[in-house]
């Protein structure tokens, strides 16, 4: 066994975004876990702290606000809260944001995670796992898939900085004996993803009746993956799994973008009584975005082989609690379209001015 994560003592890095909130929610659901989990997260502009209010006084849970970037405190937090295993989640991650300017994600990204590797080489009993993503591999035409000996070949800026980190994992593994594991995700989706994200920027245009940008003719294809089962695969991952290894994490559920946009529209007509015809017709087809991967898939057998991970949500069951959850969670929504948000969104398309 890796880690007993159910004892651990986990620096979560990132634990306010997305992915890392629900790793966290997993965890702290779990009557069973009886370790420490300290989030450290530097609250920018996706990281929510709402997305773990209700444990909040959970005497199991520490948050910390700061940049992974801080060399010294991070070194402290391992010695004083007795850190076995840090889960590195924060990271920059829109590849629309880094088109725009990628200095962030050299920052985070590279920068970030070296310093956490740094501060590890003090505490060599650490064990290090580096979230990472499918878009290092690059991109896939109609056929094939993606295994953990593919070559990389990142074709955005924030796929570069992923595949540098990635390999910084790699040879601090090696160089200084380190522990580490990576796993590389497909698409993730589900509840508290900021809405710059495909599946949660069609659920607010659609509350808003506003346009539906989709790049080029909507024929790119993502592999869905429901976050609740990342989550679950990253703790099998981090029991299961064996150190230097890296593990490809999908759910092989493939659709094009216009596919996916049509199936939300559908779940959302129906759970709030709208027009489908009049919904669909928002779908706004704009100028591709530069560079853009056409597909990406991955061969799961590793991950389901070694740690036993199968995917528990089929793409509509997991899209429709997507869709519920944002009609339900109203106010969680509103804090995040803020002006921000707002210049964010009518920068990127002309659209939805
Ligand atoms: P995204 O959620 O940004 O993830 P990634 O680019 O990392 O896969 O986008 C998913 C797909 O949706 C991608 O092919 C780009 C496309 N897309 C649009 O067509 N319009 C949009 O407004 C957004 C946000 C994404």
């Amino acid at each position: 066994m890796l880690i007993d994560t159910s004892r651990a003592n986990l620096l979560i890095t990132g634990g306010a975004g997305f992915m890392g909130s629900c790793f966290i929610r997993q965890l702290l659901k779990d009557p069973l876990f009886t370790g420490k989990v300290v989030n450290l997260d530097a609250l920018t502009y996706s990281g929510n702290l709402d997305n773990l209010k209700v444990f909040e006084e959970d005497p199991r849970y520490l948050f910390v606000k700061d940049n992974i970037l801080n060399q010294n405190l991070v070194e402290k937090l391992l010695f004083e809260e007795k850190i076995d295993a840090i889960v590195h989640f924060a990271a920059e991650t829109h590849v629309d944001r880094s088109i725009s300017d990628a200095s962030a994600f050299m920052q985070t990204n590279v920068l970030g995670t070296t310093s956490l590797l740094e501060a590890v080489r003090k505490y060599p009993h650490v064990h290090f796992h580096h979230i990472s993503t499918d878009e290092v591999y690059g991109a896939l035409g109609d056929t094939g898939s993606f295994s953990e000996d593919s070559s990389y070949l990142p074709n955005s800026p924030y796929a570069a900085s992923k595949a540098a980190s990635d390999h910084f994992v790699r040879a601090y593994g090696k160089t200084y004996g380190i522990s580490t594991t990576i796993s590389h995700a497909g698409n993730n989706y589900g509840p508290c993803q900021y809405p710059e994200k495909l599946i949660p920027f069609i659920v607010t245009q659609l509350l808003k009746k506003g346009a539906l940008p989709l790049y080029g003719k909507g024929d790119n294809v993502r592999d869905w993956l429901f976050v609740e089962d990342h989550a679950n695969a990253v703790r099998l991952i981090l029991e299961k799994g064996r150190s230097s290894e890296v593990y490809n994490i999908a759910s092989s559920q493939e659709i094009t973008n216009l596919g996916l946009t049509k199936l939300i529209i559908k779940l959302f007509a129906r759970k709030t009584n709208s027009d489908i015809e009049e919904l669909e017709s928002l779908i706004t087809f704009v100028e591709d975005r530069p560079g853009h991967d056409f597909r990406y898939s991955m061969n799961t057998s590793k991950i389901a082989n070694e740690v036993g991970f199968v995917p528990k949500y089929a793409l509509q069951e997991g899209l429709s609690e997507t869709v519920s959850w944002y009609l339900e969670n109203t106010s969680w929504l509103k804090n995040v379209l803020n002006e921000e948000y707002d210049t964010w969104v009518e920068s990127q398309y002309e659209a939805c001015k």
